[in-house]
């Protein structure tokens, strides 16, 4: 058989078992799986050596904002840095949000957002279709998943961006998607008393005392479990599938837990930050930088969150990539409500999760993978074309050292972003060589893909079978 590709000699590791295998790859398919797969040298085929290497189906990160306008300026990443990026972080796919502004239809933002990736993107994509007017964009509901895009996202919070969905919103999209085997992603923060708090404390005296930190006080766990409680009452109450976005706490993977095991159709993911950050970054001097929404919460939210994940209530992990530079960021000029929400993450996913999950003991690299990559791909209706290493599949593929650490520094990243939250870390998991759709476009660490290679991919029936 010929190949045009053959990745020899690796570990191919699985979401449940890991074996010794050569990958052959014709055109943007995995052709063949087996051993002595390059007998002959090849016969002409490329081939890249896997040897003492883990070979996994690349990353796919679920919940990303590239390009995206927000608390006043619109974050670093787009579609050229934020995919490059994510490729020499082994991530391969990516789901962005398609957002409507003001009047716009979610037609109009779907078509905003594919003129923001087509050309640009070096990784393939999709995006969910946010709801933020329900009564006009619930008509739309039928035409936008006919497009490939099943899963659409409210948000239980930002009203003063005219985003907020209240509950008929929540739970009309879940009658809605139910009947079309649709998913509504939500991002659960109470807003009445996150409001009542930032209130209380959006004072100058109050700001001088506590600075950053006062982003972490008016956002308390609770603000989190009682929103995820009510998406929760109405995914119950409607049957519909719901899928909690960015989770960041223990009472929410409680809450989870206990829905799955009465029949509930919820899922969760949680983030790299969340597993690896506490809510002690806000005091230091350059604590602003880390405010995101949800903000990262105590480390025993972390030790739940990790226990999640290897128990399965947690679904997956993502990034809520949103990046902002230093000089965004200090337009909050002492005041925590004006600060650009969110961080870069893109290109250290998968490190993350390797060197604090797999080599910390706390999840198996088979574990690892299921969570990075192939529950992802189930989750959001893209498998079994992408998230597994199989005969047909993409040739979506990372190769990774097992142990060889990689000191994080924003000067030597892809991430458009002059600060990196983990800046100085030592992490192991990033990927020596990307392939995209069967195209190597990560090499020796290095980007070597090209802008417009990344093609938008269709998916369709969400949820976990
Ligand atoms: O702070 C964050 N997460 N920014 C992006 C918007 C969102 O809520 O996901
Ligand atoms: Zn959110
Ligand atoms: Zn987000």
């Amino acid at each position: 058989m010929k190949f045009d590709t053959i990745i020899q000699g690796g570990k191919l590791v699985s979401a449940t078992e890991t074996t010794r295998a050569d990958i052959g790859i014709r055109g943007e398919k995995i052709a063949a799986i087996g051993v002595g797969l390059a007998k002959g040298n090849g016969q002409g085929a490329k081939i890249i050596d896997a040897k003492g290497r883990y070979v996994i189906p690349g990353g796919i990160d679920v919940h990303v904002h590239l390009e995206l306008p927000f608390c006043g300026t619109t974050s670093s990443d787009n579609y050229d840095s934020g995919t490059k990026a994510a490729a020499c972080g082994g991530v391969t796919s990516l789901i962005d949000f398609a957002i409507p502004y003001g009047k716009e239809s979610v037609q109009q933002a779907v078509d905003n957002w594919h003129a923001r990736a087509e050309g640009k993107a070096c990784i393939d994509y999709s995006f969910h279709a946010a709801i933020t007017d329900w009564a006009r964009h619930s008509k739309e509901i039928d035409k936008i998943m006919d497009q490939g895009i099943p899963t659409f996202k409210e948000f239980m919070i930002y009203a003063a961006q005219g985003w907020q969905s209240d509950d008929d919103a929540v739970f009309g999209a879940l009658e809605m998607l139910r009947e079309r085997n649709g998913m509504l992603c939500v991002h659960a923060e109470s807003s009445k008393v996150l409001d009542a708090l930032i209130a209380k404390y959006h004072n100058k005296k109050d700001m001088k005392t506590y600075g950053a930190r006062l982003h972490t006080m008016t956002r308390p766990h609770y603000i989190e479990a009682e929103a995820i409680e009510r998406a929760i009452h109405w995914a119950r109450v409607t049957g519909g599938k719901l899928f909690i976005v960015h989770m960041s706490t223990a009472q929410g993977a409680d809450l989870v837990k206990r829905a799955q095991s009465e029949g509930v159709q919820v899922l969760a993911e949680t983030c790299a930050q969340y597993l690896v950050l506490d809510d002690s970054v806000f005091a230091n001097k350059d604590g602003h930088l880390f405010a995101c929404q949800p903000q990262v919460k105590r480390p025993k939210d972390q030790k739940r969150l990790w226990a999640g994940l290897k128990d399965g209530e947690v679904c997956s992990v993502s990034t809520d990539t949103c990046t902002f530079t230093t000089k965004q960021k200090a337009t909050w000029k002492g005041d925590f409500t004006k600060i650009p929400m969110g961080m870069p993450g893109l290109e250290t996913l998968l490190p993350i999760v390797y060197t604090h999950g797999v080599l910390k003991r706390r999840l198996t690299v088979n574990q690892w993978v299921d969570k990075c990559c192939t529950s992802p791909a189930k989750v959001m209706g893209m498998f079994p074309r992408k998230g597994i290493l199989r005969i047909g599949s993409d040739a979506d593929i990372a190769v990774i050292h097992p142990t060889k650490k990689r000191k994080v520094d924003w000067r030597k990243m892809e991430t458009n972003s002059d600060w990196n939250p983990y800046q100085g870390w030592q992490l192991a998991g990033a990927a020596e060589h990307t392939l995209s759709r069967g195209t190597q476009i990560v090499k020796n660490y290095k980007f070597i893909g090209r802008n417009g290679h990344g093609q938008f991919i269709k998916r369709s029936n969400p949820g976990m079978k």
